[in-house]
């Protein structure tokens, strides 16, 4: 391990999770009293196990806490806490000019443009620190969130968010998350899965490490204490349209069943492949759920098993090598995002974008059998952590060419991300692959996600806690 690295000094879900910690809260507070911010700060790291909960760091030793606690600073709440402003001026400029600005590169426009955002995002200057509790239980996030709120002088909570986990790491829509995370050198995390892609240097996701951008490094702001070891946050609130999402794929299904060379994508006869007991339709349904994320609802990527799921497939051991060698469509999400060893036009982005992610599933499961079409959906999505040493170069580059523009490959430009894409349905598209190496295209895919908040956050290493706690 290198010798500026001790796991202690980080916060602890940055290059591990908390897995198995189902429910997670998100205080979104305002610095009241920039004095006792401070003080709370300094408290947060002091070790004592009375008052303000203590941060929890990388170095959990052989079991994870019970609950877990973790901050994240705006721009706004580091001038708040009285940063030199030597130090603020050293911030990279999406940093600096907030999520909000950044709305065009984001695909936040039309219904998730930030002027639609609902309190507190809607004044996104008062949000200063995002804290975030884990635990096993809801009243452990109750007492957590007391202890932390004590010193009303200190911290005003202007809103909360929540999510629990549900069973086996599914999330809305249906689909198996939370498989593909970059594994770190140096870093030994027995909750992630082996894969063949290069691991990712420190750097991806620490500032002050060696990158994969051939011997560059991002610029770490100053004094070493504040900017070592830190990173950026994208902190998302998006809200997934399920009924909508199930009703696409009834449609889709429907066009399918019509089409000359639906053979292709299902021989008659196979539908029990896809799932026991299914109708022709109802497989179709699954093959196209499968094509816009990439991978079976299962987990089962269709990079290895494109005809059906396959619970013996190996969830990340694989590749998108060569042109055609893959039938995972270049538009589906998960090779968006990662285009792994595949050929793409940004050729040095391959594994330089890559992010940690950290999310949770907000709002009830769906259940098309309790659908009252007289009232409204409840609001359910995914509260969404996106963390890289740079928010420009990995979550907007990834955000804004790869799964808005589709840059990466000219078979896909001009489409966005099936999944999570600020689809129109006028003009979306998606082409699903077929054996013969042709494909059918599938249009009038709406918008399924929808921003309803978020901030731009730093998350400070233990001793930028403590320099900002000593001001
Ligand atoms: C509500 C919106 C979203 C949903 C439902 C969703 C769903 C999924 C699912 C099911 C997977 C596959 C599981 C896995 O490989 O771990 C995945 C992977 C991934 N998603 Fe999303 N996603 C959403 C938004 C986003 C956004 C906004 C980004 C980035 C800007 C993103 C980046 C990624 C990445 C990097 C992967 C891993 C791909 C890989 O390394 O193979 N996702 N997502």
């Amino acid at each position: 391990m290198s010798a500026m690295f001790d796991l202690a000094e980080l916060q602890g879900n940055i290059l591990r999770g908390y897995t198995k910690k189902p429910h997670v809260r998100y205080l979104i507070l305002e610095v009241a009293d920039r004095s006792a911010a401070r003080r709370w700060l300094a408290s947060s790291v002091s070790g004592r196990g009375d008052g303000v909960p203590q941060i929890t760091t990388g170095d959990w030793g052989p079991n994870k806490p019970d609950t877990c606690f973790n901050i994240g600073l705006t721009y706004e709440g580091l001038r708040a806490l009285g940063t030199p402003s030597a130090s603020l001026e050293m911030f990279p400029n999406e940093f600096v000019e907030g999520m909000t600005a950044r709305a065009l590169k984001l695909g936040d426009v039309g219904p998730s443009a930030p002027e639609n955002w609902p309190a507190p995002f809607n004044e996104p200057k008062r949000i200063h620190l995002i804290a975030t509790i884990y635990a096993e239980k809801v009243e452990q996030l109750n007492e957590v969130q007391e202890r932390a709120l004590y010193d009303r002088e200190a911290l005003t909570l202007l809103g909360t968010r929540e999510g629990y986990n549900f069973p086996g790491d599914f999330v809305h829509f249906g689909y198996r998350d939370n498989i593909t995370q970059p594994r770190f050198e140096e870093i030994h995390d027995p909750d992630r899965y082996p894969d063949r892609q290069p691991r990712a240097p420190l750097g991806t996701v620490l500032l002050g490490h060696p990158t994969n951008l051939e011997g560059l490094t991002w610029r770490v702001p100053l004094p070493a204490e504040l900017g070592h070891n830190g990173t950026f946050n994208a902190f998302r609130v998006l809200k997934q349209d399920v009924a909508g999402f199930e009703e696409y794929l009834d449609r889709a299904a429907s066009d399918l069943l019509k089409h000359p060379q639906v053979d292709e994508l299902l021989q008659p006869g196979d539908e029990e492949k896809i799932g026991k007991g299914l109708s022709r339709r109802a497989a179709l349904r699954e093959i196209v759920a499968a094509n816009l994320c990439g991978r079976w609802r299962d987990g089962t990527p269709l990079a290895l098993s494109a005809d059906a799921p396959d619970p013996k497939a190996d969830l990340t051991d694989f590749d998108y090598v060569g042109v055609g060698d893959s039938r995972c469509p270049h538009g589906a999400h998960i090779r968006r995002c990662n285009p792994r060893g595949g050929q793409i036009v940004q050729r040095i982005a391959n594994n330089s974008r890559r992010l940690v992610r950290r999310g949770v599933p907000y709002g009830p499961p769906y259940d098309p059998a309790k659908r009252d079409r007289d009232e409204p959906e409840p609001e359910r999505g995914l509260l969404g952590n996106f963390i890289g040493a740079s928010l420009g170069a990995q979550f907007e580059a990834m955000s804004c060419d790869w799964l808005n523009l589709g840059l990466q490959d000219p078979r896909i430009t001009g489409s966005n991300d099936p999944i999570s894409g600020a689809n129109d349905p006028v003009t979306s598209w998606f082409d699903l692959p077929l054996k013969s190496g042709g494909t059918i295209r599938l249009r009038g895919l709406p918008r399924f996600v929808l921003t309803r908040g978020g901030a731009y956050t730093f998350l400070p290493s233990l001793s930028a806690i403590r320099f900002l706690g000593s001001l």
